[in-house]
């Protein structure tokens, strides 16, 4: 069985007040049970966010890492430092930071082995942009971004990694990829990683993020390859998050 996971991505957003707003609405017995859930905040707000979370079920999460543990990399976070504040999850090749700020497949592998070694659960982000899916390459270009991750990683390893299927065109423009085109892509990934051992493919979480919100949360959810979500601007809202948390249960 695979507990689903929601995990709210603030991106550059957020502050100390909606921090607080957070840990008043998610109570202790807010989520159903069995579900999980984090939130994945800017990393000035990892110490706040520890302090003021800690009375809710909500898990911490950051956005990225570097690969190196310490050194002359100004302006980046260690591993080290997320352990530090009681973060569980780091996102990973998010498609903003693939398109923005250069992180390349070998890139990605190196933050998801220094996530690994330091106890933290990477998610791994992929997903199509519009111009690839109309040219029917959906499958080839995502199956390409997990295996540049998989096929490096070794059994152990492999069963540790989230991964979230991000359509690009569907992340923050409101357009969110229909249940049938969701688990299409989903159950494919499944499929592809069961290679490795039908064990992987039963216990793989998968999320999937682009425009989920409290309207079309659950009937996303349904859906058998969906384990839960990757969720941004929703999780800017406390009572959206919290609608999106409860159709997961
Ligand atoms: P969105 O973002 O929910 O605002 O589309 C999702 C994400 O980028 O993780």
């Amino acid at each position: 069985m695979r507990t689903p996971l929601i995990a709210g991505n603030w991106k550059m957003n957020g502050s100390r007040a909606l921090l607080e707003a957070f840990a008043e609405t998610f109570t202790a017995e807010a989520l159903p049970e069995g579900v999980k859930a984090a939130l994945i905040v800017p990393f000035p707000y990892l110490d706040a966010a520890q302090r003021t979370l800690e009375t809710t079920p909500l898990a911490l999460g950051a956005q990225t890492l570097n690969v190196e543990v310490s050194g002359a990399h100004t302006g980046e976070v260690s591993a080290p430092m997320l352990n530090e504040f009681g973060v569980r999850y780091v996102l990973v090749g998010h498609s903003e930071r693939r398109a923005l700020y250069g992180d390349s497949d070998e890139m990605i592998l190196g933050r998801v082995n220094t996530a690994l070694g330091h106890d933290l659960t990477p998610i791994l982000c992929v997903g199509e942009t519009l111009e690839e899916r109309e040219a029917d390459r959906t499958m080839t270009v995502v199956l390409a971004q997990v295996d540049a991750v998989f096929d490096a990683l070794d059994a152990a390893a492999r069963e540790r990694v989230v991964i979230a299927y991000e359509p690009v065109w569907a992340i923050g423009t409101g357009r969110t990829a229909s249940p049938e085109q969701a688990q299409e892509v989903m159950a494919g990934i499944r499929a592809h990683l069961s290679r490795h051992g039908a064990r992987l493919g039963e216990s793989l979480v998968l999320l999937y993020g682009g425009s989920m919100n409290a309207a079309n949360a659950a009937e996303l959810l349904a859906k058998p390859d969906i384990d839960g979500g990757l969720v941004g601007g929703a999780s800017l809202k406390t009572d959206d998050f919290l609608t999106i948390c409860q159709s997961a249960g």
